[in-house]
């Protein structure tokens, strides 16, 4: 195992009607002037951002309100949102929504305390300071209400990046499993897909004897495998809901990705996906997923076997280990494949003409040197092949 420092100072406020406990969290995390940020309309319909907005008044707290984040949120709400912030001189952000919308919530919270550009931080500089930040979670994903992560799309050249540091990991997150029931079918399964996914690209190391680690991840993966059917078959299934809302946390807020190396391929080939077709990121990712593992399956086939055997129960065929590990990734195809989640380039809205589009921005966009690393480096031949699978 290797060396880690490990911090996740959010508070995290679980369960039914949580949500009304906003105000004083706020509060308690030193807020006295809010911008209430949220997405493109479904936090308005349910009620939720009035109950929000109730919570702020019941404890005198004044408030500005920024709607319109797209899913694969852009830069030019972050600007106006920074700019906002700076005139009316907020102090705490609380985004209300999805990861989308708590992704621009952290880029504004950066970007207003900062003098240069916000996109530096997206090219690459750590960030250092930020607004605080306080989530109400509409969707179990992404994972951003416990992850010291954002990712932004840059309007001018579509270029979807990731920024990190540990000033925007938010101070509260609330998660209200009961706020997710009003999710569409296709939205929750992108959802477990993400979920799965930031599992995956955990598992998937270079690090040895990371046993607490790996036993971690494989019971989330299970618990997503039981639960995901359940919600997809009954969407008011409140305890199945909470469970994946839980998982959804712990899959990314890295208590299981400590001391070890990581991958994130997949999730760099599917950004440029979403950056391009504004496909749903879980979509992409079902995609990604299983011609990603295909391909680098030979760098560790004992690897991708102990995934087969512990997580989708497939006997070991001890004298041809790469046909488990093969069988493993067909069982996360199909599983992905049944809860709604589209297989091929076609099903995504892709096209093979965008091609070496996506190759030239994935291997050389904004600073790239012509390679992806994680747990196998990848250059320009290795991703054509790569996209090219999944037609
Ligand atoms: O905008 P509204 O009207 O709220 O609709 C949203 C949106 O259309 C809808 N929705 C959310 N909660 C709902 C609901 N509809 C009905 N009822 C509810 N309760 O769902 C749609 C998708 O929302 P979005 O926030 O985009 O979903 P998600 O949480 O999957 O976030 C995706 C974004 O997160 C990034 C992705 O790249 C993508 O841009 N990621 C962020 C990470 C991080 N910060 O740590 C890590 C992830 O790997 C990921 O890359
Ligand atoms: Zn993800």
């Amino acid at each position: 195992m290797d060396n880690f420092t490990f911090y996740s100072p959010t508070c995290f406020v679980f369960g039914k009607d949580t949500e009304s406990s906003a105000g004083s969290l706020v509060r308690r995390f030193g807020g006295t002037k809010v911008l209430i940020h949220y997405g493109g309309g479904s936090a308005v319909r349910s009620g939720l951002l009035g109950r929000v907005k109730a919570s702020l008044e019941s404890e005198g707290i004044p408030f500005c309100e920024l709607g319109g984040v797209q899913p694969n949120p852009r830069s030019g709400l972050v600007y106006q949102g920074i700019e906002l912030c700076r005139k009316e001189k907020i102090d705490f952000i609380l985004a209300v929504g999805g990861g989308s919308v708590i992704d621009s919530s952290k880029a504004i919270a950066a970007g207003t305390v900062y003098d240069g550009d916000f996109w530096d931080f997206y090219s690459g500089k750590r960030i250092e300071q930020a607004l605080p930040v306080g989530t109400v979670l509409t969707i179990a994903a992404a994972g951003s209400e416990g992850s010291p992560d954002s990712v932004i799309t840059l309007e001018e050249g579509m270029f979807k990046r990731g920024a990190s540091g540990d000033a925007i990991r938010p101070k509260f997150s609330i998660l209200n499993p009961a706020l997710t029931q009003s999710l569409p079918p296709f939205q929750t399964a992108a959802g477990i897909t993400d979920i799965m996914a930031h599992l995956y690209e955990r598992y998937l190391t270079n690090t040895r004897e990371v046993e607490v680690t790996d036993r971690l991840i494989e019971a989330l993966l299970l618990t997503m495998i039981h639960e995901g059917p359940r919600v997809i078959a009954d969407p008011d299934n409140y305890d199945a809901r909470a469970n994946i809302m839980w998982a959804g946390m712990m899959a990314h807020n890295n208590s299981c990705g400590v001391g070890r190396s990581q991958d994130w391929n997949s999730h760099n080939i599917e950004h440029e996906l979403s950056a391009l077709y504004d496909c749903a990121h879980g979509a992409g990712l079902a995609v990604t997923m299983p011609a990603v593992f295909s391909y680098v399956l030979e760098h560790d086939v004992s690897r991708f076997a102990q995934a087969a055997v512990r997580i989708w129960g497939c006997q070991m065929d001890f004298a041809h280990p790469e046909v488990t590990a093969r069988e493993g990734i067909e069982r996360l195809r199909s599983f992905l494949v049944s809860i709604g989640m589209p297989k091929n380039f076609e099903e995504l809205g892709a096209r093979e003409e965008d091609i070496p589009a996506l190759v030239h921005a994935l291997c050389w966009g904004d600073g790239r040197q012509g390679t992806i690393s994680g747990f196998v480096t990848l250059n320009e031949e290795d991703c054509t092949k790569i996209y090219r699978s999944m037609i």
